[in-house]
C-alpha cells in the first residue's frame, strides 16, 4: 500500500530460473555440508541418522525454505523491507532487520574461515604445507594465531565485493554458473580417488553403517539444527535471493532441487572424507581439526597429495565462497534500499565494514586476542554461538511465525493450495515453531537428556 517506502536502488534485477537453483544450491552447499554434515552422521548412528536427517529436512527445513523464497518473491524486496512490504506493520520489519544483522555478524567470521580455505588450497598445491614436520595441528595453530589470516579475509571480501557488484545475473548467478561445475567435477574426482584407497570400506561403514539405537531426542535436535544451518535458513538469505525470482518460477520445485541439491552433496562429502581419514589411521572429527588438521596428514602419505590435497581444499573453497556471497547479499540488499546506493558503492562500502567487525574474530582463533575468552568462549566462538544458536533460530520463527499467521496471502504466491497448503500451513504454524524452539533451548543448554 501507499504509505509503505518504495525500495529505492531497486533496478529490478533478476535471476534466471536455473540460475537462482543453481546459486540456490550454491548458497546451502558449504562449510557445514562438508566438515559439519558427515561427522554428525558418522557419530549419530550412520544411515539411521541420515533418514532422520531427511525426515527433518521434509518437515522443518523445505517448509520454511519455501516461506522464505516465498516473503522474498512476495515482498520484492530485501529481508526486512519485504516483511513490512506485506504487511504494512513495521514491527515485522525490525524482526526481519534482525535477521540482516546475522548474515552480517555470521559473515565476519565465515569470511575467516573461507580465508583459511584459499590459504590452505595454495599451500597444498605449492607443496609447502607437507614441508617441515607433520604436526599439522602445530602447523594450523601457527597459522590462524598469526597475521595472515587477515590477509586472507580480506581477499575474500574483495572477492565478494567484486561479485555482489557486479549485479544478480551479472555477478551472483555467473559466479555460480562457473564454479559450481568444477566444484562437481572436483567432487567426484576426489570421490573416486577416496573409494579406490586402501582400507576405504572403514570409512565407509563409519559413516554409513545404519544404528539405529543411537538415534533418540538429542539427535534429532542435532539433525533438526543441522538442516538448518545447512540449508542457509534464518538469516535472510534465501529471502533476499527469493526477491529477484521471476514469477513464472514454481517456487515449490525449487524447494525440491535446493533440498535434494544440499543432501547430496552432503552424501559425497561424506564418502570423499571417510575413507580417506580411515585409510591412513587416522581419528574422525569435524570442523578445523578435521579439515586443517587431520586431512592434511593423510594427503601427506597419499601419492600425488599435494595435489589432491589442493582440490580438496579448492572444493572448500568454492563451498564457502558460493555461500559467503549469499550472505553478504543479505546486508548490501538492504543497504542499497535503505540508504538509496548504488549497488557498487553497497559491496564495497558493507564488506568493508564486515571485515573490520570480522578482524578480532581472525584475530581470537589463538591469535593475540586468544586469550580473551569471556565466559569461556574466544571472540570468535561467541559470534558463531551467538548467530548460529541464538539469532538464527530466532530468524526462523519469524519466518515460520509471519508465514503461518501475520501474511494471509502466503499461499498463493508459494502456487500451493489444497492437501499441500494446508500442510504446509500446518507445519509453519505448529510443528516447526515447537521445533526451533526445541533446538534452540536444547543448544543454549537450556534443555538436556
Ligand atoms: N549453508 C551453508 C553451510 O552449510 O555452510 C552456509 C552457511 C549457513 C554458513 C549458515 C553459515 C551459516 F551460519
Amino acid at each position: 500500500s501507499e504509505n509503505v517506502p518504495k525500495a529505492k536502488g531497486e533496478k529490478g534485477e533478476r535471476f534466471t530460473s536455473s540460475g537462482f537453483i543453481l546459486a540456490a544450491i550454491g548458497s546451502s552447499v558449504g562449510l557445514g555440508n562438508m566438515w559439519k554434515f558427515p561427522y554428525i552422521t558418522g557419530k549419530h548412528g550412520g544411515a539411521a541418522f541420515f533418514l532422520l536427517f531427511i525426515v527433518c529436512l521434509i518437515i522443518v527445513g523445505l517448509p520454511v525454505l519455501l516461506a522464505e523464497m516465498t516473503i522474498g518473491r512476495g515482498g520484492r524486496a530485501n529481508a526486512s523491507l519485504a516483511f513490512y512490504k506485506l504487511t504494512n506493520k513495521k514491527v515485522w520489519g525490525y524482526f526481519g532487520f534482525l535477521s540482516v544483522l546475522t548474515a552480517f555478524l555470521v559473515m565476519s567470521y565465515y569470511a575467516v574461515v573461507a580465508g583459511w580455505t584459499l590459504h590452505y588450497t595454495l599451500e597444498s598445491f605449492t607443496g609447502m604445507l607437507f614441508q617441515q614436520g607433520a604436526d599439522y595441528k602445530d602447523k594450523f595453530v601457527t597459522f590462524a594465531g598469526g597475521y595472515w589470516p587477515l590477509f586472507w579475509q580480506a581477499v575474500v571480501m574483495i572477492v565478494c565485493a567484486w561479485v555482489l557488484a557486479r549485479g544478480v545475473s551479472g555477478g551472483i548467478e555467473k559466479f555460480n554458473k562457473i564454479l559450481i561445475p568444477g566444484f562437481l567435477v572436483i567432487l567426484l574426482v576426489l570421490m573416486f580417488r577416496s573409494l579406490t584407497l586402501p582400507g576405504a570400506g572403514a570409512g565407509v561403514e563409519f559413516f554409513l553403517k545404519p544404528d539405529f539405537s543411537k538415534l533418540d531426542a538429542e539427535s534429532a535436535l542435532i539433525a533438526l539444527g543441522h538442516a538448518f544451518f545447512s540449508l542457509s535458513l534464518g538469516m535472510g538469505i534465501m529471502i533476499t535471493y527469493g526477491s529477484y525470482v521471476d514469477k513464472r518460477q514454481s517456487l515449490g520445485s525449487a524447494t525440491l532441487a535446493i533440498g535434494f541439491g544440499d543432501l547430496i552433496y552432503a552424501f559425497i562429502a561424506g564418502i570423499v572424507i571417510f575413507p580417506t581419514v580411515f585409510s591412513y589411521g587416522l581419528k574422525p572429527s569435524e570442523g578445523v581439526g578435521l579439515a586443517f588438521m587431520a586431512l592434511p596428514a593423510a594427503f601427506a602419505q597419499m601419492p600425488f597429495g599435494a595435489i589432491f590435497g589442493g582440490l580438496f581444499f579448492l572444493l572448500l573453497a568454492i563451498a564457502a565462497l558460493t555461500s559467503a556471497i549469499s550472505i553478504l547479499e543479505v546486508p548490501v540488499a538492504y543497504s542499497m534500499n535503505r540508504w538509496g546506493w548504488t549497488r557498487k558503492k553497497a559491496a564495497v562500502i558493507v564488506s568493508i565494514a564486515c571485515f573490520v567487525v570480522g578482524i578480532p574474530s581472525a584475530l581470537s582463533v589463538g591469535g593475540v586476542l586468544g586469550s580473551f575468552t569471556p565466559g569461556g568462549k574466544s571472540i570468535f566462538d561467541w559470534v558463531d554461538f551467538m548467530t548460529a544458536y541464538v539469532l538464527m533460530p530466532i530468524g526462523g520463527l519469524v519466518v515460520t511465525l509471519f508465514t503461518g499467521y501475520a501474511w494471509k496471502l502466503a499461499g498463493e504466491e508459494a502456487g500451493l493450495s489444497g492437501f499441500w497448503y494446508r500442510a504446509w500451513m500446518f507445519l509453519l504454524k505448529i510443528v516447526s515453531p515447537i521445533m526451533i524452539i526445541l533446538v534452540f533451548l536444547y543448544s543454549v543448554g537450556l534443555l538436556s537428556f
